[in-house]
């Protein structure tokens, strides 16, 4: 099962569990003067990750209810989005995609109502944990926000479909606030959908993870249960997206009866149809202060099927970072397969044309560890060709090797020295905490290694568990899926002392509500 589709660029790895925390300081003191400390906050995120973290996972799910997203989403293109999914007991559904111009979804360019029929079938022997699906579409239809959106939609559509849609919208016909054009319809065997880039691959990868989110309500201690739907991913590549089966998954959407809260978006994405889309609230852009530690909040899927964490340290002084792969062979990451420690430099961010609100960034990756965590990785590394790997049939269950003079090591796709171009943006969510948003790897499994590579949409955000110095550490709750609520979220607004980019203040004293 280790086969080529780990061969990917360094971001890609990972592994480890109990064993990750004893990572001997000594260590890190053979490459560099710094010593690595696990702030308590990142370490009480990841364990409590480790733990599979009360979540539980249901095969053949009942899809049943209202999904919504929580947020802006961004999808590779990029297209900023917001979806509304509903489904019904006959197995009917009906799923809203709200498009926008901006990066925060404030600015609606046009809607799709989409219908049809979905059936979940087995579980996928691809991607452990999910549940394969069919669908079929019965209709999808537009409504234009805007004679602008019409235009360029309509000539999308000109460009890229034959004759059969020249009908769609005949040329010059001017925008008409709140009509519904038909753009595929299974009846009419009409389908229109293609210039948009529009395909819903995304039903047939389904997976419901159900978790209890602690609530500190007034002295009185209760939970509140969350479901969220894992849909199928959208391929990176844009010609391959309406051909491309999902093997990973997009950001998930949380069920409109038991969802994370506070959710600003929520009610206001739940309330809104094709007439109506939504608007979410104004939430000020935040200056890239990467400065840091970093970690994960979910076990994540990549596309392939890749189960990780990760844990990054960006120093800004002199604009290094370091990074933990943890990598697992099951969908709570419970079972480590193997950590690499990587490290680099990365250079000065500048604000990305392409994709608005991102930060371009260049990362180096320079030397590597890697820490085999069971015995099928140990027996891979262990019989990896003389100079592929570290030292050959030196490695055992448990112990960290260098692999940085054999330039990686190529049984695992680790080349050294490596160059990423990056895209990552940062956010706050609706409880303060800084989240970073590092560019989505390519589907295909490459690496973003030229500019024209760089990513167009994010992968998981990765939450700041620890400052510099440790003293941000105090304004973090260790809380995405653990403790929440001890802060006072009724704070006044403060203003943000907008610091230089990669200045060495982490941001986590600005609000809104
Ligand atoms: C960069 O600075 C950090 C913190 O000051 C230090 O721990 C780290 O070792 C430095 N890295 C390099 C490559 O100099
Ligand atoms: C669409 O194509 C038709 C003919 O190919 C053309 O007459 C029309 O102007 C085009 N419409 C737009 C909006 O580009
Ligand atoms: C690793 O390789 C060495 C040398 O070939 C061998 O002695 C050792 O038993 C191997 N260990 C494992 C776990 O395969
Ligand atoms: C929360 O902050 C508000 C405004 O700053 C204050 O009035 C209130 O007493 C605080 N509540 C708690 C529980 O600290």
């Amino acid at each position: 099962m280790l086969g080529s589709w780990w061969l990917v660029g360094l971001f890609v790895a990972y592994t480890s569990g109990k064993k990750m925390w004893d990572v001997p300081p000594s260590h890190t003191d053979q490459l560099g003067p710094g010593k690595l400390r696990w702030e308590p906050q990142c370490q009480h995120q990841l364990r409590h990750l480790q733990d599979g973290a009360r979540i539980s996972a249901v095969l053949l799910p009942r899809l049943e209810g209202h999904w919504i997203s929580t947020g802006c989403e961004v999808r590779p293109g990029p297209e900023f989005l917001t979806r509304s999914y509903m489904f019904y007991a006959n197995r009917l559904f009906k799923a809203y995609q709200f498009y926008y111009r901006d990066p925060s979804c404030r600015d609606p360019s046009y809607s799709l109502v989409i219908k049809g029929k979905v059936r979940l079938r087995q579980a996928s022997w691809i991607t452990r944990g999910a549940t394969e699906a069919d669908y079929h579409l019965h209709k999808v239809g537009i409504v234009f926000h805007s004679q602008r959106a019409m235009q360029e939609t309509v000539a999308r559509i000109n460009q890229t479909s034959g004759e059969h849609c020249s009908g769609f919208s005949p040329a010059g016909r001017t925008w008409a606030p709140g009509a519904l054009y038909e753009l595929l319809s299974a009846k009419a065997e009409r389908d229109c959908t293609a210039g948009l880039g529009f395909a819903m691959h995304e039903l047939s990868l389904v997976r419901v993870e159900k978790y209890h989110q602690p609530l500190f309500l007034q002295q009185s201690q209760g939970s509140r249960e969350v479901e969220e739907l894992y849909l199928g991913d959208i391929h990176t590549e844009w010609s391959e997206r309406l051909h491309y089966r999902p093997t990973g998954y997009q950001r998930p959407l949380q069920n409109v009866m038991h969802h994370i809260q506070p959710c600003p978006a929520c009610g206001i994405i739940y309330r809104a149809d094709e007439h109506h889309p939504p608007v979410l609230p104004l939430k000020p852009d935040l200056p890239m202060l990467l400065s840091g530690r970093w970690v994960s909040t979910r076990c994540e899927v990549r596309p392939a099927v890749l189960f990780l964490t990760r844990y990054f340290i960006f120093h800004a002084n002199n604009r290094s970072w370091e990074g933990y792969y943890h990598h697992y062979s099951d969908p709570l990451c419970k079972q480590p397969t193997f950590t690499v420690y990587a490290l680099g430099h990365y250079t000065q961010g500048a604000a990305s044309l392409i994709v608005r609100g991102g930060t371009e960034l260049v990362f180096k990756v320079t030397r590597a560890r890697v820490t085999p965590m069971d015995p099928v990785t140990v027996a891979m590394l262990n019989s990896s060709s003389f100079g592929s790997c570290g030292e050959a049939g030196a490695w055992s269950v448990g112990q960290e090797l260098d692999v940085t003079h054999t330039n990686g090591c190529a049984a695992l796709g680790i080349r050294l020295p490596h160059t990423e171009y990056e895209l990552f943006r940062v956010e706050q969510d609706a409880k303060d905490h800084s989240l970073l948003f590092i560019g989505e790897r390519p589907t295909d499994g490459s690496s973003p290694s030229t500019p024209s590579k760089r990513p167009t949409s994010y992968q998981a955000p990765l939450v700041q568990c620890g400052g510099p110095s440790g003293a941000l550490a105090r304004h973090v709750k260790p809380s995405y899926l653990g403790r929440i609520g001890e802060g006072n979220s009724s704070g006044a607004l403060k203003t943000l002392p907008w610091a230089t980019l990669l200045a060495s203040l982490a941001v986590h004293l600005v609000r809104w509500d």
